[in-house]
């Protein structure tokens, strides 16, 4: 049994923790434990003191404000001492403040300035004769440390003071603080560049600071706000706080428009609660508010205690940092494949929320905190971002933990998890396979600029997975109007027993009990119901009478039109990694088939102008997943999709589709098109280059270190199945691509069109294709080169400047007539 440690020895122990946290917060910007902790330890450390008084000593960091100064910058010793205030975490602690002040002064109703409590760092600026001359942190209260320049960098803080009347010397009291989208904004930037990420916003503002060099300063958006005053030499301030608020707003400062002068502890409460219920909304971090005494003379009549006022306290919101443990840590995998470790952790209450999962971003951020299973947290939860795990408190690791580490494979579909050379973020390459990416997937490909599936909305898709009734894209082109009618019928229930009801009007009376009663059975308040009531049969006549049957009606017939469709929408609508519109477009172009594309060797895409190795790789890891064959393969199935304008590739490319070109584009340095045609022609085949020795590519009239290269290039994984098949498949795919060479010139072949304002009979998009499907190049802004402007109504300064450049305008109408002669 551990004894009991004596009060002197437990004031011993609490006063060295302390130090130790005061050091790692005020003097190296970082926190060891969260606030909640420290404050637990002051509030201890205050109580015994309370009740022993022998103990207390002159030192004691109860009587002390905030750290030294770290001997970095210069010393300010401050004209007026920069106090802290004293915390009140109950309504009880609030209304004894209240009541201390009542007895004192004596004089009724009692009015306070009310403000938001920001956490940054304190800082005192001091302006003489209306210029900003010196800023200093607050130290030790007495002696802070002079941060001029790097407060020059703060463009909140006036450097000049607007307006007059300001007296000779002015100090103005304030927190300087990064707002949440500045601290979000510089994180993401860190984690994609794997620079130093901040642990919150506080530190962000503290660590900018106090960095030597104030460009830093400039390059994280700092803010301020003032909130007081110190020394004032020659010149009145208003004799009211909030009067002196609104003065110092005159000049120039930004004042928080939260501030507002409340009376009696009612006032205060209801402040507190409406600061609270903003608090997540709000654009940057508070840990509380602050109450003041608002009449300055009633202030003077109070005076301080040892290290802060007993005019004024700071009223404590739940804490939005608290240590907890970490469980485990998984994978999530997100709607587009990214795999992002999430922190299974002890549950722990932070800023009035339980929370038990934390993300910890990616793998990078995971190395650079070092976080294991085990280990004693830091998580942080502020607005509506998701709780994060923003430290490791390094002295409470267990023995025997490890490292993390990414695994091979999607914990979702088993594909592998593979993350491309400088990218933080690494993907499950299941693509249209794996369940987690599915809905996303579906909603990609029904997408307007897709297939162009229009009425099918992200929660019908939803409910759809959900259901078990669409599990890939192609399950959407055998979806029946009874499956569409009974969807619409369960999204638009608010619970099993109004469904039950619905389905009973809807469904003939033979056969519908059992549906009746398994929906009845479902549990309303499982979020999954909808699902589980759409997976019932539903193979019965609908009384369609009673049915609103247009928005289904309307849905197969756009799911009808999808059916036939070009290979550039096709190519687009699978989701490919990297493969835009415009990428879609030029594959579409120069292979013209859908057959070639998906069984090409992945480095012959590099053949395609404007697409690099990035493109080409993604493109072969799509269609390396043997899921997504099958899914392509289910597409083309019985016509489910058609595609209307496949054509022979393109004759250049067609001559650079064989074993040599692969050669070429794996970029081995030193092999030339050149040098690879006579290494095939000297080996023959694909099997005996895999065979071959490196003396033998020397033989075959490589250099020797193009030779090595190539060795080394053969013996990497993955090369060696990729020639054999570039061999095997080249010629089979060639023989059967189409054979008709590309489509004709249309007739606007050269033409460069611009469409401006509204149409009516057609969307821009849909003119924009039929317009270059007779060869024209749909350009967005009018120069001397464009050929026509059709205009829609309300065109504005494109039409103008075609006018004005000469250039011919069409109507729609004239468009409409030209499409229906050309098309
Ligand atoms: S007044 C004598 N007002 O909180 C009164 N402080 O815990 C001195 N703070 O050092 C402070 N917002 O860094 C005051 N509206 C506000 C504040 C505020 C944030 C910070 C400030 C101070 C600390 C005390």
């Amino acid at each position: 049994m551990p004894m009991t440690p004596s009060p002197a020895e437990r004031v011993d122990d609490l006063r060295r923790q302390i130090a130790q946290a005061n050091r790692a917060y005020h003097e190296l910007d970082e926190a060891q434990i969260p606030d909640v902790e420290y404050d637990r330890l002051v509030r201890e450390l205050e109580a015994l003191e309370r009740e022993h008084p022998e103990l207390v000593t002159a030192d004691s960091p109860t009587t002390q404000v905030g750290g030294r100064p770290s001997g970095r910058f210069a010393e300010v010793r401050h004209a007026l001492p920069m106090l802290s205030l004293s915390n009140a975490f109950s309504d009880e602690e609030v209304a004894d403040f209240v009541r201390r002040i009542d007895e004192r002064l004596k004089r009724g109703t009692l009015r306070f300035s009310a403000e938001p409590k920001l956490d940054g760092l304190a800082i005192s600026l001091r302006y003489e004769g209306g210029r900003f001359v010196l800023g200093a942190t607050r130290g030790d209260g007495s002696t802070g440390e002079d941060v001029t320049a790097n407060l020059r960098e703060v463009n909140d803080i006036p450097k000049q003071l607007l307006g007059s009347g300001w007296p000779d010397v002015l100090e103005v009291r304030g927190e300087v603080y990064m707002a949440r989208a500045d601290f979000e904004a510089f994180n993401a930037k860190a984690r994609l560049h794997g620079g130093k990420v901040l642990a919150n916003p506080r530190n962000g503002a503290a660590g900018s600071l106090r960095q030597l060099d104030p460009k830093i300063s400039a390059q994280r958006r700092l803010s301020f706000f003032a909130y007081g005053t110190g020394d004032v030499q020659g010149g009145e301030l208003p004799d009211t706080h909030s009067g002196t608020l609104a003065q110092l707003r005159a000049w120039g400062f930004p004042v928080s428009s939260l501030s507002q002068v409340v009376e009696g502890s009612d006032g205060l409460l209801a402040y507190y609660r409406s600061i609270g219920g903003q608090r997540d909304d709000l654009a940057f971090d508070i840990d509380g508010v602050v109450y003041k005494l608002d009449d300055r003379a009633g202030q003077q009549a109070m005076g301080f205690v040892a290290r802060a006022p007993r005019w004024a306290i700071a009223h404590k919101f739940p804490a939005q940092e608290q240590s907890t443990t970490v469980e485990a840590i998984e994978i999530q995998i997100g709607r587009t494949g990214a795999a992002t470790p999430v922190a299974r952790l002890a549950p722990v209450a932070v800023a009035g929320v339980i929370v038990s999962n934390a993300t910890l971003h990616n793998a990078d951020q995971i190395a650079r905190l070092d976080v294991r299973v085990g280990d004693s947290v830091i998580v942080r939860r502020a607005g509506d971002v998701i709780p994060e795990v923003v430290s490791v408190i390094a002295d409470r690791r267990p023995a025997g933990t490890t490292p993390w580490q990414m695994p091979a494979h999607c914990p979702v579909c088993g594909s592998e998890i593979l993350r491309e050379e400088g990218e933080a973020v690494w993907r499950c390459s299941g693509g249209l396979t794996c369940p987690a990416q599915r809905k996303e997937a579906i909603a990609h490909f029904a997408s307007r600029r897709a297939m162009d599936i229009d009425g099918l909305g992200d929660k019908y898709i939803e409910t759809l997975v959900d259901a078990g009734i669409v599990r890939g894209v192609a399950d959407l082109y055998r979806l029946t109007r009874d499956q569409l009618l009974h969807l619409k019928l369960v999204l638009d229930a608010e619970g099993p027993s109004e469904l039950a009801a619905a389905l009973k009007l809807h469904l003939p009376a033979e056969g519908s009990g059992a549906v009746l009663n398994a929906v009845l059975r479902l549990d309303g308040h499982d979020a999954g119901w909808r699902a589980q009531a759409l997976s019932q049969p539903t193979a019965f006549e609908w009384n369609t009478k009673k049915i609103a049957t247009k928005w289904a009606d309307n849905l197969i017939a756009a799911i009808d039109a999808s059916r036939t469709t070009t290979l550039e929408r096709l190519l687009f609508a699978l989701g490919i990694e990297h493969v835009g519109e415009s990428t879609a477009k030029a594959l579409a172009v120069w292979f013209g088939d859908l057959e070639l594309i998906r069984y090409l060797p992945w480095p012959l895409f590099k053949r395609v102008p404007d697409i690099g190795g990035e493109v080409a790789r993604s493109l072969g890891h799509f269609f390396e997943q043997a899921g997504n064959q099958q899914a392509i393969d289910q597409l083309l199935q019985a016509g489910q999709v058609r595609i209307r304008d496949a054509h022979a590739p393109s004759a250049k490319l067609r001559e650079g589709l064989d074993l040599a070109q692969v050669l070429v584009e794996a970029e081995i340095p030193g092999i030339t098109r050149l040098r690879a045609e006579k290494l095939v022609a000297a080996l023959t085949t694909a099997q005996a280059v895999l065979d071959a020795e490196h003396g033998q590519f020397v033989n075959a009239g490589l250099p020797e270190d193009t030779a090595r290269g190539l060795a080394a290039w053969l013996d990497t994984d993955g090369h060696g199945p990729l020639l054999l098949l570039a061999e095997q498949k080249l010629h089979e795919l060639l023989a059967k691509a189409p054979q008709q060479a590309e489509q004709a010139a249309g007739v606007l072949e050269g033409q460069t069109v611009v469409l401006t304002g509204t149409l009516s009979a057609l969307t821009r998009d849909a003119a924009k294709e039929r317009l270059e499907a007779l060869g024209a190049k749909v350009a967005g802004s009018v120069s001397k080169k464009t050929s026509f402007v059709v205009a829609g109504t309300e065109a504005g300064s494109k039409l103008e400047k075609a006018q004005s450049l000469g250039v011919a305008v069409w109507d729609e109408d004239q468009l409409l007539a030209f499409l229906a002669e050309h098309e």
